[in-house]
């Protein structure tokens, strides 16, 4: 078993790679590289891509994450699941595995992926006056905000990637042991039953504080969901990209899913939207981080199903591969 470090990108496959591109830019990303045949976009920070998506009928490929040395591929790829390490051909190059999970989803666990240069500044939210009394509650001091409207939503990276499978304990079981993912909440269909409609994992890094969770297995079970993408989620810089990039994407008649809100597992405000494709992508911020110290919590499903303030989950809500 190893430890994977992160999510590194969702791989998408769609028809049109400039109405995919289109979008994501809308969205907030940035093209790295676009060819006749794949796509791939960045946000803000060091890695050359967090988005990747290759040209054919729509379809969720899988899911890729970054392992913390070549000695994790060389351990994986000695796993009768995974493949033998193999030369990258994305941007920043650096070196691969690939396996299929239970669901025939498509993993990739990458390593060496070279980084660009990026400025932290750009990561960092701006001073935000809390209000109350005290100087630490007022860090913007004599100093308009200005938010530079109207303009997409700054993407740090990618927050999670939700995949859709037929039990996610079972998946849950594949990722745990080939790629030391944690639970850090169950949601249970009805207290006590042991049966999990939903499995939220992070990465395990030690003392090392990490998201809440970097991958969601939601079961199909509980609702008429197939196998492949639930959403996949970006991390924005601040509160203000959230509602900047809503009013963009709502602008451009994009199709919204679900929010404004902010969730109850992994507490992030979120906003919801669809690719002209139907994949949903997500801008979040505020997210829990835990270490690895943090049991899992068990969580009914009444509170998972969504939020602790915002508008009601959607129907269409994960459903990424059907709408
Ligand atoms: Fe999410």
């Amino acid at each position: 078993m190893i430890k994977v470090i992160d999510v590194a990108y969702p791989i998408l496959q769609v028809p049109s790679l400039n109405k995919q591109e289109a979008f994501l830019k809308d969205f907030g990303l940035v093209t790295t590289k676009k060819t006749n045949t794949e796509l791939y976009m960045q946000g803000l920070g060091p890695h050359k891509f967090i988005h990747k998506t290759i040209k054919g009928k729509k379809k969720f490929i899988g899911s890729a994450f970054y392992a913390k040395s070549i000695n994790d591929l060389n351990k994986l790829s000695k796993s009768e699941d995974f493949s033998e390490v193999k030369k990258l051909k994305s941007p920043g190059g650096g070196f691969v595995v690939e396996a299929l999970d239970p669901d025939g989803l498509k993993v990739e666990v990458i390593f060496g992926m070279k980084t660009k240069k990026f400025n932290k500044k750009d990561l960092i939210a701006e001073p935000f006056n809390s209000g109350g009394i005290g100087k630490e509650t007022s860090l913007r001091k004599n100093q308009p905000r200005r938010v530079g409207k109207p303009r997409s939503s700054k993407i740090k990276k990618l927050g999670h990637l939700a995949i859709n499978v037929s039990d996610p304990s079972v998946s849950f079981d594949w990722y745990n042991k080939h790629l030391g993912l944690i639970p850090s909440d169950k949601v249970e269909l009805g207290k006590g039953s042991g049966i999990y409609v939903a499995l939220f994992c992070r990465c395990d890094l030690g003392k090392k504080l990490t998201d809440h969770h970097s991958f969601l297995l939601q079961s199909n079970l509980s609702s008429d969901l197939i196998s492949g993408l639930n959403h996949c989620a970006y991390e924005v810089v601040e509160v203000d990209d959230i509602f900047l990039g809503h009013e963009v994407l709502k602008d451009k008649n994009y199709k919204h899913e679900w929010g404004i809100g902010r969730h109850y597992a992994g507490s992030q405000i979120f906003d919801y939207w669809r690719s002209p494709y139907g994949h949903v992508h997500e801008h979040q911020t505020d997210g829990d981080l835990f270490d690895n110290q943090v049991k899992p919590g068990v969580i009914d499903i009444s509170e998972a199903a969504g939020m602790q303030w915002g508008p009601d989950i959607t129907k269409t809500f994960g459903n990424s591969e059907g709408v």
